[in-house]
């Protein structure tokens, strides 16, 4: 069976901790971005707002502003950018929430991927932060209260690039077999443990054991 690239990517993406500072080509940013505007979201609503942070000092204020205790990223300040995915809820997106439904997060975690495959594609690395301090973030970045802080998506090249993310890629893009623990993908991160499919898919009705387990 043939793969295609979206399944090399998808195989090779990692979440890169160490970036070389260099700046990633305008076309690029403007591809990812551009990504991140043609994702699905409920309603159409699209309520991401991306801020593209580049300037040092307000990266290093970001970096900075971890939770003490928590996991701490001084490694942000060197991304050539830091995406900042804020939320504007909708008012059929405020309604969903009164049944329980937080859409708007599911859109951003769509807009997130959509940012995150695209930038793999064209061998930039990122990663998912999740772990920072909100209020201080939105001081830093004069981020209005109507929008809700999500994540933080530093973006640029890997630091380790014994084997470039194109050519990994191009070299895996008709490789259909499956991601195997350890194994270096982009930025010659190790790929982390996953859970087997037979531990996250089900089929049909779940029965209920004695026990109180699901089967
Ligand atoms: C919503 C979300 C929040 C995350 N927050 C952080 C974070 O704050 N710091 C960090 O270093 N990694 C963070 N990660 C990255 C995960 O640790 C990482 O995706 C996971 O360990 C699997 O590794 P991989 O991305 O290399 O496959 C986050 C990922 C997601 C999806």
């Amino acid at each position: 069976m043939e793969a295609s690239n979206l399944l090399a990517v998808i195989r090779y993406r990692r979440s890169v901790r160490e970036y070389d500072p260099r700046p990633i080509e305008q076309w690029k940013v403007r591809a990812v971005l551009e990504a991140a505007r043609l994702a699905p979201s409920s309603t159409n609503s699209q309520p991401w707002r991306i801020l593209v942070v580049t300037d040092p000092a307000l990266k290093d204020g970001m970096a900075r502003a971890t939770p003490a205790g928590i996991n701490r990223h001084p490694w942000m300040r060197d991304a050539p950018a830091i995406l900042v995915l804020c939320a504007v809820k909708s008012g059929v997106q405020k309604f969903a929430q009164l049944i329980g439904k937080n859409y708007h997060l599911v859109d951003m975690g769509i807009v997130g991927e959509h940012i995150v495959l695209a930038a793999a594609e064209l061998g930039l690395g990122t990663c998912w932060v999740g772990w920072f301090h909100k209020s201080r973030v939105r001081k830093l970045l004069g981020i209005p209260l109507a929008w809700e802080l999500v994540c933080l998506l530093p973006v640029g090249y890997p630091k380790d690039c014994s084997l470039p993310a194109g050519e990994l890629l191009a070299r895996h893009a008709s490789d259909a077999s499956t991601q195997r623990e350890g194994e270096p993908g982009i930025g010659a991160v190790p790929a982390k443990a996953r859970l087997r499919l037979d531990e996250v898919v089900f089929e049909n009705k779940m029965e209920r054991m004695k026990d109180g387990t699901v089967h």
